[in-house]
């Protein structure tokens, strides 16, 4: 255990400073009246993987993008439930503490309150221009129980991974695509404003808490986040194969077998790469993870992400 944690205060202040400059409103920065068109993509075809659909038509793939996007944006919503949470929980530890490391949770917490109504808008709002019959069943208190119950040192570490990929996902292909809706793009681009300094903090506390954690607690708590990430897949896994089981029947025409089986492997594939891969490979939590663990702690990881591909090539043959 390293004793000699400091709090590195100034990068709080500059959290702080940058979530006062960065501050939005849900219906007067982001919504701005708009409402959502159907002829345009939610994400791009680089995050759903609608490139390897070649048989879908140009239109049906705006309408695969959709279905994809209006996930995105619930899956945000559900996943801030238990950020939030967590947040404000380590909040405690600076109460009579570092008033500017309060501060700065309070306001990330504050501001994941504010994601959450975001995206409950998002979904109103493309439920009024969707066909009726999307499902997504996850109950955000439930899923906050489970996660929670793990030990804060796996929670921070898949939170950061959330906000790594969040960032990367904006960044890499959501920001420069002149093909996707103006409104879900500018959803992301003020959503992204605000993770930046989530992240940083994320980072801030899992170290704090790293410093006063045992060789014993760490080795527990990396298994842990290796059964986060698996509880990760299954929620994916079943909302890929809910969102086909809404596309299929409302993509506008019958699909032979072969294009149905390709249709419904393709949301599996996309949505690991989103929600796991993409974060678990991004450089800066990769980096942060290794700092973090023992060479063969990071190997349980990297065989539990291996795996995932595994049961992706198990699940086509
Ligand atoms: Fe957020
Ligand atoms: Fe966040």
């Amino acid at each position: 255990m390293d004793t000699s944690y400091a709090i590195p205060t100034d990068r709080f202040a500059r959290c702080i400073a940058a979530s006062k400059r960065m501050r939005w409103d849900v219906e007067t920065d982001v919504i701005r009246g708009r409402r959502f068109d159907r002829a345009n993509k939610f994400l791009p075809d680089g995050l759903t993987l609608a490139g390897q659909l070649y048989f879908l038509s140009p239109d049906e793939k705006i309408y695969f993008s959709q279905v994809q996007g209006r996930t995105y944006a619930n899956m945000f919503g559900l996943v801030e439930r238990f950020i939030g949470a967590k947040v404000l929980e380590l909040s405690r530890d600076h109460w009579l503490g570092d008033q500017v490391a309060l501060e700065a949770l309070i306001r990330f917490g504050d501001e994941e309150l504010k994601h959450q109504a975001l995206f409950r808008r998002i979904e109103a709002l493309t439920s009024e221009v969707m066909p009726p019959g999307y499902r997504f069943d996850w109950d955000p208190n439930q899923i906050a129980a489970t996660v929670l119950s793990k030990s804060s040192w796996a929670v921070l570490a898949l939170t950061l991974h959330i906000e790594l990929f969040t960032q990367f996902h904006y960044r890499e292909s959501i920001r420069d695509d002149a093909d996707l809706s103006e409104l879900f793009q500018d959803v992301f681009m003020f959503h992204w404003k605000e993770e930046c300094q989530h992240a940083t903090v994320d980072e801030l506390e899992w170290r704090r808490l790293d410093a006063g954690t045992s060789a014993e607690a760490r080795d527990m708590a990396v298994d842990e986040l290796i059964e986060l990430v698996g509880a990760v897949d299954g929620i994916v896994q079943a909302q890929a194969f809910a969102d086909d089981d809404y596309f299929a029947p409302t993509c506008g025409r019958d699909l032979s077998a072969f294009e149905a089986d390709m249709v419904r492997q393709t949301p599996l594939e996309a949505y690991r790469f989103q929600y796991i891969l993409s974060g678990a490979r991004h450089p800066h939590f990769a980096r942060t993870l290794a700092e973090l663990t023992t060479k063969a702690q990071l190997g349980r990881v990297h065989d539990a992400l291996t795996s995932l591909g595994a049961e992706r090539l198990l699940a086509a043959a």
